[in-house]
């Protein structure tokens, strides 16, 4: 039996809190030196590196540009720990995602720097799998808790965030809608903006072809 140890919110806190799935004594005594099997948390500064290195091999390969660079990474994570949640699995991050908060209705090129503090809207900024553990439901699953999350912070009610078309129907399976074409482009790349309404839909099951 795996020992679990994962992370939970505490109601009226903003951040993830760590939350032990009761196990016995005897089990506990056995595995002390191991880590959690599992935990979901906010990111700190010090996973920056972590986040950056599964960043750099998911975007760079393939478009040449990150979304965050590890300044950025560094950045945000220290403005708004409470926007980004990691999941890791024995100590390794496996998959993340980066917030900050943001006051307009539409996303524009300064959303992709700034951070605006308590804002009615997060700017998701990036959603990241590492590239060993995709396609098994695990960017879904972050995406799904990273939402529910987002429900117990005050104040906020919307998420936002752009994508390649390809990626629409990922996002939509989440529960996010189209808002149109993004005004902001990279390197020539052009994005959907996608939206969230927090406490709204339901996140329909993947392939549930609801
Ligand atoms: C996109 C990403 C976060 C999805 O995470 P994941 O754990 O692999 O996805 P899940 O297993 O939860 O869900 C799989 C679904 O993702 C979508 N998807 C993932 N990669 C895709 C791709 N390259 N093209 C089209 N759809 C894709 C599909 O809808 C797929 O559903 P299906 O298997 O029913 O067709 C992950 O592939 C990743 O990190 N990619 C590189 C970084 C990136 O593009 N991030 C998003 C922009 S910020």
């Amino acid at each position: 039996v795996p020992t679990y140890i994962m992370t939970q919110q505490v109601s009226g806190s903003p951040f993830f809190k760590p939350f032990f799935l009761k196990t016995p004594v005897s089990l506990l005594r056995q595995r002390r030196h191991t880590l959690p099997a599992s935990e979901f948390r906010n990111l700190t500064p010090q996973d920056a590196i972590s986040v950056f290195e599964i960043e750099r091999e998911a975007f760079v390969s393939v478009s040449g540009e990150c979304p965050l660079t590890l300044d950025e990474v560094l950045n945000f994570l220290g403005q708004c720990p409470e926007l980004s949640l990691g999941w890791f699995e024995e100590g390794q991050l496996v998959a993340f995602i980066i917030g900050s908060g943001w006051g307009k209705e539409r996303l524009s090129q300064e959303a992709m720097t700034q951070h605006v503090p308590d804002s009615p809207a997060v700017h998701i900024h990036v959603l990241s799998v590492h590239r060993h553990c995709r396609q098994q439901g695990k960017g879904s699953i972050l995406l799904w808790r990273y939402l529910q999350y987002l429900r117990c912070i005050p104040g906020l009610r919307r998420a936002l965030l752009i994508c390649e078309e390809f990626l629409v129907p990922f996002y939509q399976k989440a529960g996010f809608k189209e808002k149109g074409p993004s005004a902001i482009s990279i390197s020539n790349m052009q994005f959907q903006e996608m939206e969230y309404t927090i406490g709204g839909q339901a996140y329909t099951r993947r392939n549930s072809g609801c």
